[in-house]
């Protein structure tokens, strides 16, 4: 089995302007200076990006776009395409979250278009999927899942696929104080890591790394990390502080 390097990264959403995410950056560089052992990202609102970029540029702390357009350039008002991001020092996109398709009608078929088009860029996605309380209540979370996986994920390849990360994010996890118990999330990534396996085969299901997003603090990041299946976490509120979002990524010191 391959140990997949774990993925922390942290969606800051529409929180902070430029002086609050450089403040934000440069204490957090500050505080996890000496990890090597996984890999950091933060997502600022596109406002922010080139001025984060400046200061995170020379660390390991790496730079993440919330979102993206599938077109290159064009006559489409409010939106960033993926060359854009990545000339703004991204080396990641989040895409698909659950606020994103809940608030800004994104699609399965709409997120497939930006995975392959952030692919194309150079960017790594970070492909969110999760169900809603209600489809939980009903059991359909591992249909809602295989919904969000088979149109998402359509007519990719096992080498179009490779390096992209998927975030479980249970959407009644997200923001609510409520994470999933180690055995929901257990469950839920082992079902994707199988999965994956059915559609790119062993070796691709295996070097994936699968995240959990939904609720993740300093006190339950140590039991997530120890499942086997969990590769890392995509943090909420729990990122835009650099004193909180740091004893996350230093979970094991
Ligand atoms: P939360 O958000 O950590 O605030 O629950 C997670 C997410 O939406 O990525």
């Amino acid at each position: 089995m391959t140990t997949r390097r774990p993925l922390i990264a942290g969606n800051w959403k529409m929180h902070k302007t430029c002086p609050e995410a450089e403040d934000t950056a440069r204490e957090l560089i500050r505080k996890v200076s000496d990890v090597s052992d996984l890999d950091i990202m933060i997502a600022p609102p596109a406002t922010a990006l080139t001025a984060v970029f400046r200061i995170i540029r020379d660390t390991t702390v790496d730079l993440g776009g919330q979102n993206m357009f599938w077109e290159q350039e064009g006559a489409y008002t409010g939106e960033v395409s993926g060359p854009m991001l990545v000339s703004a020092g991204c080396r990641y996109v989040i895409i698909g979250h659950s606020e994103r398709r809940q608030y800004f009608g994104e699609t399965d078929e709409n997120i497939n278009r930006k995975i392959m088009a952030a692919k194309d860029a150079g960017l790594i996605p970070v492909m969110c999927v999760g169900e809603t309380e209600t489809e939980r209540d009903a059991e359909k979370t591992f249909s809602v899942l295989d919904k969000q996986m088979e149109n998402g994920l359509k007519d990719l390849t096992a080498d179009s696929f490779m390096g992209t990360v998927i975030a479980y994010e249970p959407v009644w996890a997200i923001g609510t104080g409520r994470t999933a118990t180690p055995q929901q999330a257990q469950d839920v990534h082992a079902w994707l890591r199988n999965f994956l396996k059915k559609r790119f085969g062993p070796e691709t299901a295996d070097q994936t790394r699968i995240v959990y997003g939904g609720s993740v603090k300093p006190e339950n990041i140590s039991e997530l990390m120890g499942l086997e299946d969990i590769d890392g976490a995509l943090v909420g509120g729990a990122s835009l502080k650099p004193d909180t979002f740091s004893r996350i990524i230093n979970y094991k010191r």
